[in-house]
């Protein structure tokens, strides 16, 4: 596996191998990886001839009092499990780089970035996006591969390819999940085992929704009771946002009569976790 930190080098790399007719995946990260990001790697070997995973803990996407200083980090053991799953070129630039003194230059999605986790991050999406934007003119791949863990996030960047007509194809992965349910993630490595125990709500909160959903329960304000009333059996829990939305356009959804998407964050301690699921 190749290490790349320059971007111009990086630029080099996808350029030669284009030319040579290979096809490029990219997995854009922020690293301290676990299994979930590993499935995304193993879906960009499907589906291209090579793959590039970023690592980079982008700080235009922290709020001023989210966790950016305290984000987990660790490149060596990155770098060992990124190769171990064939990853090809690992991508790890300096924020210098990626943000050159002075830049100007931001990619909003407007809409979508509104509501759920948006109305709570200001600033967090357009983050998310500009970066994804400038990794996609670096590494110049043919598909990138993102998880539905962030849900809004994916919705939000294959807008953004869309409405930029850039030539990537975005695809989307189903959660990677503990055993007992507890979707993974970087921020778990933040939960003492009691934590841990009374995150399980979260999972068990939308599972709850969605027994009542094929029980033939139809009305929205219903099923998300009944997905509050497992969280509130949490001592430590406080639910920022629990909503039911269109699942393509993240709207409100009075009923289940199309695809429809439960999502939330809470509060555990104050470690903010988020989860979403299919109706
Ligand atoms: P990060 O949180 O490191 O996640 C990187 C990718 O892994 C995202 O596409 C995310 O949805 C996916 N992922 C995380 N947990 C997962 C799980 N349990 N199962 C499946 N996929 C999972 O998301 C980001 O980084 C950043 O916002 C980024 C897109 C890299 C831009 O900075």
């Amino acid at each position: 596996m190749r290490q790349i930190e320059s971007i111009r080098e990086m630029q080099e790399w996808s350029a030669g191998q284009r030319l040579a007719g290979k096809r490029l995946a990219l997995v854009p990260t922020m690293g301290y990886l676990h299994e979930g990001h590993l499935s995304l790697v193993d879906e960009a070997r499907r589906r291209a001839d090579l793959v590039a995973m970023s690592i980079f803990v982008n700080p235009t996407q922290f709020g001023p009092n989210e966790d950016f200083e305290k984000y987990p980090r660790d490149l060596p053991r990155d770098r060992a499990l990124a190769e171990s799953r064939g990853v090809d070129v690992l991508f790890v630039p300096a924020a210098a780089e990626m943000y050159p003194p002075g830049d100007q230059t931001a990619v909003t999605v407007a809409q979508l970035s509104r509501g759920l986790c948006g109305a709570f991050r200001p600033g967090h999406f357009r983050g998310v996006a500009t970066v994804v934007a400038k990794l996609f003119l670096i590494a110049q791949p043919h598909v990138a591969v993102f998880g539905e863990k962030d849900y809004q996030q994916l919705k939000i960047l294959q807008r953004m390819v869309r409405d930029l007509h850039m030539p990537v194809e975005v695809v989307g992965l189903p959660t990677l999940r503990e055993k007992e349910g507890l979707a993974m993630s970087s921020r778990n490595a933040y939960l003492s085992e009691a934590e841990r125990m009374e995150a399980l709500n979260i999972s068990r909160a939308i599972a709850a929704a969605r027994d009542a959903a094929q029980s033939g329960e139809r009305r929205t304000a219903a099923l998300r009771e009944r997905a509050l009333a497992v969280l509130a059996e949490g001592k430590n829990t406080v639910v920022q946002y629990l909503e039911i939305v269109d699942a393509g356009t993240l709207e409100p959804a009075e009923v289940l009569d199309r695809p429809a998407r439960l999502i939330l964050a809470v509060y555990l301690n104050g470690k903010r976790l988020i989860d979403n699921g299919p109706l």
